[in-house]
Parts: structure tokens; C-alpha cells; sequence
């Protein structure tokens, strides 16, 4: 058979791993491990032949001897197995060639296993050896948004915003180590224990964090990002009940008439989704420059130039920061430009680009109140070591920033987006917010759901209507803050001004 040591031929194993007792399980896990590395250089591409979604609540926690038995059967089959000739094979080759050969070694060995058992196992060890091992079940599933592994036996994921704990275990922290290093060397980066921090990307765009031990005291710690196959837009979000049909038109408008936008939000709140949801708005004459950490954004339009940050190289040399792209989209005529995250002495450089004529800018930025964000902005630059006065910088941030989007993730699990706020200009030394349309919990149901309503706070000329008077939107504008007006049991509206 192709995928075996030329040397076996059709014969049966040429050596089979001892019966794994307990305690020699560690060890020959262990000596699983560097086999799957090399399973790992040579193996095709994972990912075009994953199993088909599996919700991972009816998964079985495996017996400490299933886990026996295939250490056993994995050796077994990384003595059989000839990895160069198996990378020479498409991936749905190669799984067949794998189950085959599995099958024969549990019947050289006398296995005993249920038919159901025997077939989780060969799969169980197709993904060990061409994927991303017990991930991969989670890999296919669609509707989890981040995957967490905390060392080799505890892996938690979300699902509708609710993290939840799953069954999902690796042999140990070594093969969880060897997972991580597969992944991350498809982009050509290292994770180890002299360079333990690495950020990353599955083939698929889902964003990949990993830190190593001896950072991470208790094992390899392995956070996925799930990349959305079908991009949410703001029609989705409207779905959800993240905001409403008139604030979904107001959005649209702040992003067409190009207002500079500062999404704020908390961790997994939805930033980036909103922020790749209001590119959306933006025309496809306009030529748009993404600067990112790791490229999450999807624009659909035809004019989109992407630039990611790099890490320094081993010797410490090499690093592209998110501050050199900024300043270098300036020289590239971008007409407006998206920051996916401003975490740092970027930002400067992001505000003076939209005060010089970039109008329609935008970024994220982690904060929990529009206010936050403001002084967030603040402390940014002031770390960056400019030595300006507090007042200038303000006054720099008023200049530059006209709305500033909220995202939120409640304490249910829902995503909402709590404020569309504007940035009036400054009074004395402090920076004046209005809101204009914010969400506001009002109770709670039977089952622990969050009640609540957006409502516009009754500004019916926010600061940027001469944008959309000149982009001819007003009139679009005026309806839909109209309509998401709430009025009080006097019929008067909900007024309120400073956010
Ligand atoms: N309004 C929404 N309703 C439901 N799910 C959402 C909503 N917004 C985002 N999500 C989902 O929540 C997850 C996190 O979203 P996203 O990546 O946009 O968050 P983030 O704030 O950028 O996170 P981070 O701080 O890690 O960068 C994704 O899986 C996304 O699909
Ligand atoms: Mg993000």
C-alpha cells in the first residue's frame, strides 16, 4: 500500500507497541509525540476533509483505556506508516490509507472494541495524524465563536455567548504542544519554550492564540478565534436584537457619509464584527487600507489593501509594528483607513490621519463606555512618549473622532450594541459626549434573559447632519432617529444628552 514503509509491504505491522500498562501511558504518549511532529511536516494540509459537525455535548468522555489503547495503536501505526509517501497523497487518500491500516493493527492486536468505539478511534487518529487531532471535531462545528484549551484535559468553548466546558481531551501536554506547533508553522512562526507567545491563523482565517509553558503554568494554552463562513452583517445583527432597524440606519449612515469611527467594546463583545459590518456601507469607488494584528476583516469591496503587523524573529529582530503600517498606509493615497485594533502608540498616528484628510477612518479599541474609550485614546498616546499637554491631546481626539460605537457582551450571553455616541468638542479641559441612541436593560425574563430596548436619546440633528445633508442622507437620518425615539407615558420623548 502507498501511505506504508516500503519496506513492509503488505505485512502486518512490522512492530506494535507494547500492551500500554498505566503508567507507561505518559511515556509512550511521549514517544507518540515526535512522531506526530514528523506526521505533521510531512502530512497534507489538514482541514479538507474534516468529519462532519458533531455537537460535542453527545461526545463520550473516553475510558482512561480507550485513551490506552490508542496511544498503542498510534505508535503502531507510526512504525507502519511511510509519512513521506502519505504527504504525497490528497487528504481523503490519506485518511483511507490511515483507517485502513488502523483497522488491521486492532485486529493484529485483538483489540476489543465496539464497532462504534473502533470507528471514533480510526477517526480519533485520521485527525491525530492529518489535523488538528481532538480539535478538529470542534474545528467543523459552525456555531462555536472561540475555542479555549487550558492545558491538555480541560478545553471550554463558546456557543451563543455562553462558555461552556467540553469533553474534549488531548493524550497529554506534549501532543497538545505538537498541535499547537502544527498550527502555527503554516504560517511560518515557532511556539516553544524560548519563544512561548505566538499569534497565528488557521487556514480557514480563524484568529490563533498560543502561549507556552513556562508561561502558562498548568500546560500549552490554545485560544481559536472561530472565523464566521458567513460573514454577519447588519441585517444580522438586527436579527439578533443586537440593535434595531433604525439604528442599524443610523450605523449605515455614519459609515457612508464618512464620520471617523472609534469601535469601543470589551473582550469577544463584537468589535471587529462591527466593524467589518459598517465597512460594509462604505462605497466601492474609495480605496481602503486594513491594518491588523491578524487579519480578521472580510471588505467586500473592490479597492482593499491588507496589511498585518509580523512578531520580531528569534534573534529579536524583524518586528513590523502595528504603528508602522499606520504611518506607512499614509504613503500609500489610502482614501480612508481601518485599524483592527488600536491597542498602543498607533494611535496618534490613526488620529492624525483622520485629521489630515482621511476622513471616514476607522478602528477598534477595548473599552467598556464610550467615555472609557476617550481616556483609553488618552493614556494610548500618552504612553507613546509624546510629551503633550493633556489638554492639546483632548483637543487632538475631539478634532479627529466623531462617533464612537459601543459593543457589548451582557451577562445572558447576548451581544448588543449599548451606544452610538458623538463627540461634541471640548468645555474647559473635559471632552463632551452625546449619545444618540442607546440600549438600556429594562428587566429580566423566566429563563435569565436580559429585557431591554435601544432608544433614541431625542437629539434630531446629531453633529454630523451637514455630512449627511452633503452625502444627501438627511432625510434618511431624520427618519430613522425619529422612529427610534421612545416616548414617555406623557408622550414626551426620553431626552438625554451627556454619555
Ligand atoms: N451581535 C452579535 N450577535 C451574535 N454574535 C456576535 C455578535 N457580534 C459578534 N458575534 C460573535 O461573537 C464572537 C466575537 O466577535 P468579535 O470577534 O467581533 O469580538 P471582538 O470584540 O472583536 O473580540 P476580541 O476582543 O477578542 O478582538 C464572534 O464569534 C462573532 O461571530
Ligand atoms: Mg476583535
Amino acid at each position: 500500500m502507498f501511505g506504508r514503509r516500503s519496506t513492509e509491504g503488505a505485512q502486518p505491522p512490522r512492530r506494535v507497541a507494547p500492551q500500554a500498562q498505566p503508567a507507561a501511558a505518559a511515556s509512550a504518549a511521549a514517544a507518540a509525540a515526535p512522531a506526530q511532529t514528523r506526521a505533521a511536516e510531512a502530512a497534507p494540509a489538514p482541514a479538507a476533509a474534516r468529519p462532519a459537525p458533531e455537537p460535542v455535548e453527545q461526545q463520550r468522555r473516553h475510558s482512561e483505556e480507550y485513551y490506552d489503547v490508542k496511544t498503542t495503536v498510534f505508535n503502531a501505526l507510526i512504525d507502519t506508516i511511510d509519512l513521506t509517501q502519505l504527504a504525497k497523497l490528497d487528504a481523503a487518500a490519506a485518511r483511507e490509507e490511515i483507517r485502513d491500516i488502523v483497522s488491521e493493527i486492532i485486529q493484529v492486536k485483538n483489540v476489543v472494541m465496539s464497532i462504534a468505539e473502533q470507528e471514533e478511534l480510526l477517526e480519533d487518529i485520521c485527525n491525530d495524524v492529518l489535523g488538528y487531532g481532538p480539535l478538529e471535531p470542534l474545528l467543523a462545528r459552525d456555531d462555536i465563536a472561540d475555542i479555549m484549551v487550558n492545558g491538555a484535559s480541560t478545553t471550554f468553548i463558546e456557543v451563543s455567548g455562553k462558555v461552556q466546558k467540553t469533553s474534549v481531551r488531548f493524550a497529554d501536554n506534549q501532543q497538545l504542544m505538537n498541535i499547537c506547533q502544527r498550527i502555527v508553522s503554516q504560517v511560518g512562526r515557532r511556539v516553544d519554550e524560548s519563544s512561548p507567545i505566538c499569534d497565528a491563523r488557521l487556514p480557514d482565517g480563524s484568529r490563533v492564540n498560543v502561549i507556552a509553558p513556562p508561561l502558562a503554568i498548568d500546560g500549552p494554552a490554545l485560544t481559536i478565534r472561530k472565523f464566521k463562513k458567513d460573514r454577519l452583517r447588519l441585517d444580522n445583527l438586527v436579527k439578533f436584537g443586537s440593535i434595531t432597524p433604525a439604528g442599524k440606519t443610523v450605523l449605515e449612515i455614519i459609515g457612508r457619509v464618512r464620520c471617523n469611527v472609534l469601535i469601543s467594546g470589551g473582550t469577544g463583545s463584537g468589535k471587529t464584527t462591527l466593524l467589518n459590518c459598517m465597512t460594509g456601507c462604505v462605497d466601492h469607488d474609495e480605496r481602503i487600507i486594513t491594518c491588523e494584528d491578524s487579519a480578521e476583516l472580510q471588505l467586500q469591496q473592490p479597492h482593499v489593501v491588507r496589511l498585518e503587523t509580523r512578531p520580531p524573529n528569534l534573534e529579536g529582530e524583524g518586528e513590523i509594528t502595528m504603528r508602522d503600517l499606520v504611518k506607512n498606509c499614509l504613503r500609500m493615497r489610502p482614501e480612508r483607513i481601518i485599524v483592527g485594533e488600536v491597542r498602543g502608540p498607533e494611535a496618534f498616528d490613526l488620529l492624525q490621519a483622520m485629521n489630515t484628510g482621511h476622513d471616514g477612518s476607522m478602528g477598534t479599541l477595548h473599552a467598556n463606555s464610550p467615555r472609557e474609550a476617550i481616556s483609553r485614546l488618552e493614556s494610548m498616546i500618552m504612553m507613546g512618549g509624546y510629551a503633550l499637554p493633556v489638554k492639546t491631546i483632548r483637543e487632538m481626539i475631539c478634532g479627529s473622532i466623531d462617533v464612537i460605537v459601543q459593543a457589548s457582551r451582557l451577562r445572558d450571553g447576548s451581544r448588543k450594541i449599548t451606544h452610538i455616541t458623538e463627540v461634541l468638542g471640548m468645555e474647559d479641559e473635559t471632552v463632551t459626549l452625546q449619545n444618540i441612541l442607546v440600549y438600556e436593560v429594562t428587566g429580566e425574563d423566566a429563563n435569565g434573559k436580559l429585557v431591554g430596548r435601544h432608544r433614541s436619546t431625542g437629539i434630531a440633528r446629531p453633529r454630523f447632519w451637514d455630512r449627511a445633508e452633503y452625502y444627501k442622507e438627511e432625510a434618511r437620518l431624520a427618519d430613522a432617529l425619529a422612529s427610534a425615539e421612545v416616548l414617555d407615558s406623557h408622550g414626551n420623548p426620553l431626552g438625554e444628552t451627556h454619555g
